[in-house]
């Protein structure tokens, strides 16, 4: 009860949104991304260029259920509603409580096919205190419910054991002709899986800001997944990630 009195407080204090070519952004300091974002042009087209390689890379259009893992303070969302308005089911979810609760509130009530989910899971970078994946780690949505998964810079900060349940997770709840849409480090001939490599040229800060993975391995733990790359752009993504489409083996 405290913590939304002082959420309203401070929004009454200082405005959580901002007005862009008739879209609501979130106000700079709630987004993710880096200083690049803090424009809201390069925000909003960001988003808008995302949803639009949806639309061609994953067939996304306005029937579609799409599950966007990891969903920050609504890129994506804010970039579909912009090209293709509402589709029939959008699902945002990640760890970060204010994240979430921004979307839910400033998303949801005007376009209520648009849901956002909290999940306390851990992650050191984004929620040190959520509980550990374990073994059997089930997100809480209907299986076989999607046709699109997206996950834009997420599994750039999270380690394999938890990506493999992931992965895992993401065969259960797509469609049988669904498909994956995501970004991660991916370099031929490096280290397994390396935290916050010295080698790629820039200074990373803090827990789980780059983990990095060789293709060999993070092909692996896709077949292990059941599941197959589809298509792929190596080293296109922001700061030198690479995209993947993956599909049902
Ligand atoms: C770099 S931000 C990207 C946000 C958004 N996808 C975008 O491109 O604007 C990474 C996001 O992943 C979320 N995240 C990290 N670990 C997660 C997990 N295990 N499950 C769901 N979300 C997670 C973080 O809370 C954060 O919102």
């Amino acid at each position: 009860m405290l913590r939304i009195i002082k959420r309203r407080a401070r929004a009454l204090l200082r405005p959580e949104t901002s007005l862009h070519r008739g879209q609501i952004l979130p106000e700079k300091n709630l987004r993710f991304g880096g200083v690049h974002f803090l424009d809201d042009e390069a925000f909003l087209s960001a988003g808008e260029s995302d949803a639009r390689r949806l639309m061609e890379w994953c067939g996304l259009t306005r029937e579609s259920a799409l599950l966007d893992i990891g969903c920050g303070t609504g890129r994506l969302p804010i970039g579909i509603l912009s090209v293709l308005g509402l589709i029939r089911r959008y699902q945002g979810i990640d760890v970060n409580e204010t994240a979430v609760d921004w979307c839910a509130r400033h998303i949801t009530p005007l376009h209520p096919s648009f849901r956002f989910l909290r999940i306390n899971v851990q992650n050191e970078r984004y929620n040190p205190s959520g509980k550990a994946v374990e073994e059997n780690f089930r997100l809480p949505v209907p299986e076989h419910s999607f046709d699109l998964i997206h996950l834009y810079s997420v599994f750039s900060h999270m380690r394999s054991p938890d990506i493999q349940a992931y992965l895992r997770e993401f065969a259960r709840l797509i469609t049988p002709k669904g498909s994956v849409f995501l970004t991660a480090f991916v370099e031929d001939n490096v280290s397994g899986e390396e935290e916050n490599p010295a080698d790629g040229g820039r200074q990373w800060k803090g827990a789980l800001h780059c983990v990095r993975f060789s293709k060999t391995f993070f092909t692996a733990m896709i077949s292990r997944a059941g599941l197959v790359i589809a298509r792929e752009s190596h080293g296109t993504e922001t700061d030198g990630q690479s995209a993947f489409v993956l599909r049902k083996a």
